[in-house]
């Protein structure tokens, strides 16, 4: 006798991954909105992107879609008119703004008004929008449009839960988180990086100018003589770093977990991306630039520009971060020295900079020694 187990039935559509789902609940929605998605590898600059008109959020405004991005974190940009505000919006996740252009204010409050605060910002600030609160953006200029980056979490959240009407402006009141106080002045806190190095993070919700802000550690572990800064939002998961390295020097390659955008508040310079054997992508950045190293790709930041760079790294959720041996500070599987780079990269670099008529200041030292020690006090600030 012949057992059947089940039918198979030739009239349905074949399932393009074998567990059957083809697109994330966050995807589908993104693209029922109707306005732009960029996609590829890096957004030449934020400050003039197309956007395209979203009835229900009353503003001009573009997702973000980068490779390395999917089905993680979303990034968008919105925009408001001089002397405009938009309509109070309220998210049921936490969420990153980074102010790429302008100068305006966000009001903030729960239920009936309760717990009313108001932040003003400026164009490189960066805050957070606790969840569950509204929001109301207003441009405080008569002449400038604003440009805001919005950075959360919320495809991974609509995996959870595949509902977007959820996530907005749902009726929830969060409860008061006590001791959490809303965008006042952010405070070091001790941290060790993966090596065990003592260092400090900020631990804060308002950040006013990342383009000026001088409060940053050595980065012993990356080269370049570079200094970082780390920040860890109160009462969420959410994290981000900015990193500063010196001109006419570039940093080593590395590679991690998906979903960190990189925006520029300042420099200029190029990041190089590749799959480990594959063909390199180069990004050229400026301020304003936004890119996204897609998971476990190489990548590596050269400044070819005359002053310092910043880059500003928003970070997906801890379980992303994906350094391979994260817990014992081992970077050799993540990590390439310069003594081990391809001499493409150095010729590369000496051939961008002599076309600004610039040298590379890269020390000779630096390709012949792993353990080559940089000298953080002059290369700081
Ligand atoms: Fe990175």
């Amino acid at each position: 006798m012949v057992e059947t187990w089940g039918t198979l039935d030739s009239s349905e559509d074949v399932a393009t991954t074998h567990i059957g789902i083809n697109v994330y609940t966050y995807d589908a929605w993104m693209q029922s909105v109707g306005i732009p998605i960029h996609t590829g590898f890096f957004i030449p600059d934020l400050r003039t992107l197309e956007l395209g008109w979203w009835e229900e959020r009353g503003c001009h405004a573009a997702f973000i879609q980068l490779m390395g991005q999917e089905g993680i974190i979303e990034a968008r940009v919105s925009e408001i008119p001089p002397g405009e505000s938009l309509p109070p919006f309220k998210l049921s996740v936490d969420e990153v703004v980074y102010v790429v252009e302008g100068r305006g204010l966000t009001s903030v409050w729960g239920a009936g008004d309760s717990r009313r605060q108001t932040v003003e910002w400026q164009k490189h600030s960066i805050f957070l929008l606790e969840r569950n609160r509204f929001h109301q953006f207003s441009n405080t200029r008569g002449d400038l449009p604003v440009r805001l980056l919005h950075y959360n979490y919320l495809p991974l959240a609509m995996s959870t839960i595949p509902d977007p009407a959820f996530f907005f402006n749902n009726p929830y009141d969060a409860p008061e988180v006590e001791g959490r106080e809303f965008y006042s002045e952010a405070k070091a806190v001790p941290r060790a990086d993966r090596r065990g190095r003592r260092g400090f993070l900020w631990r804060g919700n308002f950040f006013p100018d990342m383009q000026s802000w001088d409060q940053l550690d050595s980065n012993e572990s990356r080269g370049a003589g570079g200094h970082s800064v780390y920040i860890q939002f109160p009462g969420s998961e959410m994290s981000s770093h900015m990193s500063v390295f010196a001109p006419q020097l570039y940093k080593k390659a590395h590679r991690h977990g998906p979903g960190r955008v990189i925006v520029i508040p300042a420099g200029e310079g190029y990041t190089i991306l590749w799959e480990e054997g594959k063909e390199k992508i180069v990004a050229p950045w400026q301020e304003g630039s936004a890119l996204v190293p897609p998971n476990r790709w190489f990548h590596q930041h050269f400044n070819v520009g005359g002053a310092k760079a910043r880059y500003l790294a928003l970070h997906p959720p801890r379980q992303f971060h994906g350094y391979t041996d994260e817990s014992v500070g081992d970077l050799s599987n993540d990590q390439i020295e310069y003594a081990d780079e391809e001499p493409w990269v150095r010729e590369k670099f000496e051939e961008e900079l002599a076309k600004r008529g610039l040298t590379s200041l890269m020390p000779d030292q630096a390709y012949k020694d792993r353990d080559y020690e940089w000298d953080y006090r002059t290369a700081a600030q």
